[in-house]
């Protein structure tokens, strides 16, 4: 070894990839619903990663046991890791999970609450948020409440998006649309509604269940024009 230098030997996890996002205060834990995203840019997982090309929520493949799973042995451990060792975390942990043949390992954390994840999550939420990140601030458990439904979201990016983004390419289309849109790129312009930046729009709805929520944003995402836009026609097919 060559002081000062080191390598770092990373297992090849293969495997179901979701995101555990969790409110954390100190050694308070509290998990959010799991969505999971798609990270590469094209169809079936190909192409390079992206910030996020889509999501949904819950995720059927991740069961509750699973989630339990994941909190005991990751998520609650690596916030008292970090109270152990005088660094105590408040705010968004990420874990970006895999449930792999041989149980469910950690590819990342992150100090956030994750894009795409973040526009599938928070529309499921029915109780307060503010008030559930104050009582976790001040220690407090929270009880979470979840609708039912699946949200389902389709992120709408730049023509060779993400080696490079556009500006100023007219969007029409959004008022005939019922789905939720985040912009994410977009500007307003005295010509209208204009691209401006590499991801642009996420456009999500929310249905009973993943087929029907699948069928609903493409349906809407159909309804929105932009010659400089695309998007990846299989978010969610993994899971039904
Ligand atoms: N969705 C990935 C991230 O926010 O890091």
């Amino acid at each position: 070894e060559i002081p000062g230098n080191k390598v770092v030997i990373e297992e090849c996890l293969v495997g179901f990839e979701f995101s555990l996002i969790c409110l954390v205060h100190e050694d308070l834990v509290i998990p959010l619903e799991v969505a999971q995203d798609h990270k590469c840019v094209n169809d079936g997982d190909t192409g390079p990663n992206t910030g996020g090309m889509g999501s949904y929520s819950p995720v059927k493949k991740i069961t509750p046991e699973i989630i339990e799973e994941a909190k005991n042995s990751i998520m609650i451990p690596m916030a008292k890791a970090m109270v152990e060792e005088g660094v105590p975390f408040t705010g968004f942990l990420y874990g970006g999970l895999m449930l792999c043949e041989d149980g469910i390992k950690t590819i990342e954390f992150n100090a956030r609450f994750g894009d795409p994840e973040a526009e599938v999550i928070l529309c499921r939420l029915e109780s307060d948020f503010v008030q559930a990140i104050l009582d976790v601030m001040s220690g407090k458990e929270v009880q979470l409440k979840w609708s039912d439904k699946v949200s389902h979201g389709v992120v709408m990016a730049s023509t060779n998006y993400p080696a490079s983004s556009t500006k100023g390419s007219l969007i029409t289309g959004l008022e005939n649309s019922d789905a939720l849109i985040y912009h994410m790129g977009t500007k307003e312009t005295k010509e209208g509604l204009v691209t401006n930046g590499g991801r642009v729009l996420m456009v999500v709805t929310m249905e009973d269940t993943l087929e029907e929520a699948f069928k609903h944003t493409y349906e809407e995402v159909n309804k929105i024009h932009c010659k400089d836009l695309f998007y990846r026609h299989d978010i969610g097919k993994k899971d039904m």
